[in-house]
């Protein structure tokens, strides 16, 4: 368990949220929960420092928000899968679309879920190689165990499409 996820635990108690085989209750009731999944263009001069303050703003947020989710990077595009409550979500979407660090945000996916799939990442970043092979056996092995085979493939195939190279 990571630091942030630590601290999201302790938080999420005193909220008096409780999670019961991956549903999450609070207090006796049951809380709703979706996942966006999203892809995006990096600024073209976004360098290390950047992304190392972005990583640190999503996770300190997060943890606060109770979001969880997953940050791909492949040194030009972003995949993100953000989690959890509806309306932190979309103020969330909302500060990414003002973002100038990126830019063509486009939503790929956005459902209801019953279960996080990622309960212990406030945001795991994940850099991989611009090249599609490179890219998906780095996102493979970095994937927790246990991950439901949809949301794997989902990921595995997106990963795909943003570090892919067209053919013309
Ligand atoms: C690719 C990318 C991913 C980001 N992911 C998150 C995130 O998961 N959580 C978060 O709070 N901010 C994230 N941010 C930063 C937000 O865009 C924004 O700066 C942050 O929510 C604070 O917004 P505010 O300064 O308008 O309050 C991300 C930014 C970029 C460029």
């Amino acid at each position: 368990m990571t630091g942030s996820s630590a601290r999201a635990g302790a938080d999420n108690r005193l909220r008096g949220i409780a999670v019961c085989s991956g549903r999450e209750w609070r207090y006796g009731v049951a809380v709703n929960l979706r996942s966006i999944t999203y892809t995006s263009l990096a600024r073209l001069d976004l360098d290390a420092a950047d992304l190392q303050a972005i990583h640190a703003t999503a996770q300190r947020e997060n943890a606060r928000r109770n979001i969880t989710g997953l940050l791909i990077f492949n040194g030009t595009h972003f995949l993100q899968i953000i989690e959890g409550e509806p309306e932190p979500l979309a103020q969330l979407v909302e500060n990414l679309r003002r973002d100038p660090r990126h830019r063509g945000l486009e939503v790929r996916h956005d459902t209801p879920i019953d279960e996080r799939s990622f309960p212990d990442w406030s945001m795991e970043l994940v850099q991989v190689s611009a090249a599609r092979r490179e890219a998906r056996d780095t996102v493979r092995k970095r994937l927790p165990d246990g991950l439901p085979d949809g949301v794997r493939n989902r990921v595995i195939r997106m990963t795909e499409q943003i570090s892919g190279t067209v053919a013309l």
